[in-house]
């Protein structure tokens, strides 16, 4: 079981139905609110478990959750970030390989595969996640794009644990590690430095403004566990420079790190050499 899985996997159903999420000014500050001077600046990051990772891939509430995450990243401006990022990673030009940690149902990274077909040709992508989620359709969607595509089902530590250290790998998450807390974060972001060559993230910012908007998306017609899964994970985002306070520390990489629009973080490694 991996680190960051520890929670999910040792909560059942029963357990998820029981800590429906609580709408209280305190879960989820007003905007009107956010002047108030008696309220803290920062807010303290705290990871907790998901609902999403811990429904079956069948619930009916997880696939219309799958689907209004389809509609945030959209939304928040992912698939327009993390296409800019594989482009300044090299996609297409020195990458050969491709591996997308906490992939999902693989639908973000096929937007942004039609966004980056024309200029990167051939593509071997890996997809991993825990679950496993891609459609047949989606899968031929891939390949229509000349998208080579591997599918893995397994814990990301287990895998990262095994994997071959990559020349011209790129990695990227996307609203993947803020799944993690301190200490597996460290060990995560290790292993992936060292079977790569450059990684990008992309994940909620994490600040009272962002955690405030997670209102909205009732408003725009998101289901019960995306609010729930929403507000914790905008507690467990991030801000200023603490996903490459977790990078180890080393001249030989380049780190890039800040916010990107209202509401989200991106990080960028890149190996210099030395
Ligand atoms: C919020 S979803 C994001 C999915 C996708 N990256 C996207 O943006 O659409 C997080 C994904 O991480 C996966 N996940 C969480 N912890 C994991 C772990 N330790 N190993 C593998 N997958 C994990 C979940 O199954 C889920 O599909």
């Amino acid at each position: 079981m991996g680190l960051g899985a520890q929670s999910a996997n040792t909560t059942s159903e029963s357990d998820i139905l029981g800590s429906r999420p609580v709408r209280s000014a305190e879960a989820i500050p007003r905007l009107t609110s956010l002047g108030n001077p008696a309220m803290p600046r920062t807010l303290p990051r705290r990871v907790e478990p998901e609902w999403l990772d811990q429904l079956p891939a069948g619930d009916p509430d997880a696939i219309r959750s799958r689907r209004d995450l389809q509609r945030l990243n959209r939304l928040m401006g992912h698939v327009d970030s993390m296409a800019r990022l594989l482009r300044r990673g090299g996609l297409g030009l020195d990458i050969q390989r491709l591996v997308d940690l906490g992939a999902g149902d693989g639908t973000l990274l096929l937007s942004i595969a039609r966004r980056l077909a024309r200029s990167c040709g051939h593509v071997r992508a890996i997809l991993v996640d825990r679950q496993e989620l891609v459609s047949a359709a989606t899968r031929e969607a891939f390949r229509k794009l000349d998208w080579e595509i591997e599918i893995v089902a397994a814990d990301v530590l287990d895998w990262l644990a095994a994997a071959r250290p990559g020349e011209r790998t790129m990695m990227v998450a996307n609203l993947f590690l803020h799944h993690f807390a301190e200490a597996p974060l460290r060990a995560l972001l290790g292993r992936v430095a060292e079977s790569c060559e450059t990684f990008a993230a992309c994940e909620p910012h994490r600040s009272r403004f962002v955690l405030a908007a997670c209102r909205w998306m009732g408003w725009i017609g998101c289901n019960s566990v995306t609010r729930h899964d929403g507000a914790i994970s905008v507690r467990a985002g991030f801000t200023a420079r603490e996903i490459s306070d977790h990078w180890p520390k080393s001249e030989a990489w380049r780190l890039d790190e800040s916010p990107a629009g209202l509401f989200s973080h991106l990080f960028m490694a890149r190996w210099r050499g030395g």
